[in-house]
C-alpha cells in the first residue's frame, strides 16, 4: 500500500509522488534495525499496520511489548509480521536476545504506541519492564508515539515528562487530533502508520534539515465581520506549500499551518487548517515545543474587526463603519520568546525592497527575512517570485522562477546558514539520545 491509501482514487500526479516518496522511504529504511516498542494501549493494532511497511521498505524489525500490550493485540500477530520472536518479559530473553543486547542491536527504537504512563516511566528512567529497560540501555535515537486520552495528554503532567523527554533529546511524534476510542474528540490519537514510516525514514535522511522540525504558516486569514462575512486577502498559500515540501525533502519533520487555501496537504507533511489569526497563532504556540525552524509565510490579516456582529449585519445606511483593532503578530510573538526556534519572516512590499527588509528584520526580531516584490504578474496568486534574503550583514537576492525552485533555495540558504552540517548529523540520529 502506499502512504495515504491507495485505495483511494487519486490523480495520476499525485499517485505517482506518492510513490516516489513511498520509494524514498523504501531506500532510507532498508537494512535499518527497527525496534518497536508497543505499549497497551488501542492504537497498538495500528503498530501491526507499521511493522508491514516497515518490512515492505526493507527494515528489519523486532516487536517487545508491556503486558498490558498483549492485552490489545496478541503477540503472535507481531511474530508473524516481523518474522521474529516477539519480547513481552525478562523470560523471551533466554529465546534470543538478552536486553543488552537488544539495545545495542537497534538503529532506531520507537515506542507506538507510547501511552501516558510509558511516557512517565520513561521520563523517570524506569527499568522494571523489559519495554523500559532496553529504552533506558539503548544508545540508538529514541521515538515516542503517544496515543491516549485528550485529558491525560494536555495533563500538567504528561506536558511535564514530555518536555523532559524532548529535553534528552527523545524525538515525539504527534499525536493527532481527531475521534478518539473513549468517545471524546481531541488530541491524542496516534498517528497512522503511514505517517510512522515517513518519520522514521526521515530519521535515516541525510538531507540538510535531516530530523529539525519546523513549523510553516501559510495561506490568508479571515477575520469574521458577521456570521457569513469576512475580511481576507489574495494569498494562494503557494510560497508556503512550496517552503513545506522543500523542507520536508530536506529532511526536516514539517508541520503546516494553514489559512484557507485551494491546495492539497503535501505528502508527508502534517497540516493544520485554521481561518483566523488568532486560531493561527494558537495553532502555532501550540506546536512551539520541540519545533527548531519556523518559517511565517502568511499573509496574516494586520487589522479584524473589533466587535464582529453575532447576527448578519443588515442593509440600512449609506455608509457603515467597520472598527478595526490589530490582529496578533504571530512572527514577532514566537521571536520574542526564550527559548525560540530560528525565525524567517516573509515581506511583501511595492518599493524600496532593501531598505524595508532590513527595517521589518529588526522589527520583527527575526534571522532572515525573505523580501518579495508584489504587483504585476509576482507575488500573491503567481508561480512565479523573486525574492531578497536579508539577514545581519548580509543579503543574497533569489533571480525570478518557480515558486517551488525558490523555497529549495531559501531552504538551503536556511540549511547553511543556522543548520550547519555537524547538527544534520546530530539531527539524522546519529548520536547519542541524551546529547543535548
Ligand atoms: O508586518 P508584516 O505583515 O509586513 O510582516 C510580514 C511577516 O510577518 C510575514 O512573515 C508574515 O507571515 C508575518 N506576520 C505574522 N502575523 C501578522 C502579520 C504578519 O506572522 N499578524
Amino acid at each position: 500500500m502506499l502512504p495515504g491509501g491507495a485505495a483511494v482514487k487519486r490523480p495520476f500526479h499525485r499517485r505517482l509522488w506518492a510513490l516516489l516518496v513511498h520509494c524514498r522511504s523504501m531506500n532510507l529504511l532498508a537494512g535499518k534495525r527497527i525496534l518497536l516498542g508497543i505499549s497497551g494501549g488501542i492504537a497498538a493494532y495500528k503498530s501491526a499496520e507499521l511493522v508491514r511497511l516497515l518490512r515492505a521498505a526493507g527494515a528489519e524489525v523486532r516487536v517487545l511489548m508491556t503486558a498490558a500490550a498483549t492485552g490489545f493485540v496478541g503477540a503472535q500477530t507481531f511474530q508473524a509480521l516481523s518474522g521474529q520472536p516477539v519480547y513481552c518479559d525478562w523470560n523471551d530473553e533466554h529465546d534470543a536476545m538478552g536486553h543488552i543486547e537488544l539495545a545495542r542491536w537497534a538503529d532506531f527504537m520507537l515506542v507506538a504506541p507510547a501511552t501516558a504512563d510509558t511516557l512517565a516511566r520513561l521520563a523517570q528512567g524506569r527499568a522494571d519492564d523489559l519495554l523500559a529497560a532496553v529504552c533506558l540501555a539503548s544508545e540508538a535515537p529514541l521515538a515516542v508515539a503517544p496515543a491516549m486520552n485528550r485529558g491525560m495528554w494536555q495533563h500538567p503532567a504528561t506536558r511535564a515528562n514530555v518536555s523532559l523527554l524532548r529535553e534528552r533529546g527523545v524525538h515525539v511524534w504527534g499525536p493527532a487530533e481527531g475521534e478518539q476510542a473513549c468517545g471524546e474528540s481531541g488530541p491524542g490519537r496516534m498517528l497512522e502508520p503511514t505517517e510512522l514510516l515517513q518519520a522514521l525514514s526521515q530519521s535515516f535522511a541525510s538531507g540538510r534539515l535531516a530530523g529539525v522540525e519546523v513549523v510553516v504558516t501559510a495561506g490568508p486569514t479571515r477575520e469574521p465581520l458577521d456570521p457569513v462575512r469576512f475580511l481576507s486577502n489574495r494569498s494562494s498559500g503557494k510560497m508556503g506549500y512550496a517552503l513545506a515540501t522543500a523542507a520536508r525533502d530536506a529532511g526536516a519533520r514539517v508541520t503546516l499551518v494553514s489559512g484557507p487555501v485551494a491546495l492539497e496537504a503535501p505528502e508527508g507533511v502534517e497540516r493544520v487548517l485554521v481561518e483566523t489569526a488568532q486560531e493561527m497563532l494558537q495553532a502555532v504556540l501550540e506546536r512551539m515545543e520541540g519545533c527548531r525552524l519556523f518559517i511565517a509565510t502568511a499573509a496574516v490579516a494586520d487589522y479584524r474587526p473589533r466587535h464582529p456582529a453575532q447576527e448578519k449585519i443588515k442593509k440600512q445606511a449609506d455608509e457603515l463603519v467597520l472598527r478595526l483593532e490589530p490582529a496578533p503578530d504571530i512572527l514577532a510573538t514566537v521571536a520574542a520568546r526564550t527559548p525560540r526556534p530560528v525565525c524567517v519572516g516573509f515581506a511583501a512590499e511595492t518599493q524600496e525592497l532593501e531598505r524595508y527588509a532590513h527595517r521589518k528584520r529588526l522589527a520583527k526580531g527575526v534571522e532572515m527575512i525573505a523580501a518579495n516584490r508584489v504587483g504585476a504578474g509576482l507575488g500573491f496568486d503567481s508561480d512565479d517570485n523573486e525574492l531578497l534574503l536579508v539577514w545581519e550583514g548580509g543579503s543574497r537576492r533569489l533571480a525570478r522562477d518557480r515558486k517551488s525552485r525558490l523555497a529549495r533555495q531559501l531552504v538551503d540558504e536556511i540549511a547553511t546558514r543556522y543548520f550547519p552540517r555537524s547538527g544534520e548529523e546530530k539531527a539524522a540520529g546519529h548520536h547519542a539520545k541524551y546529547s543535548a
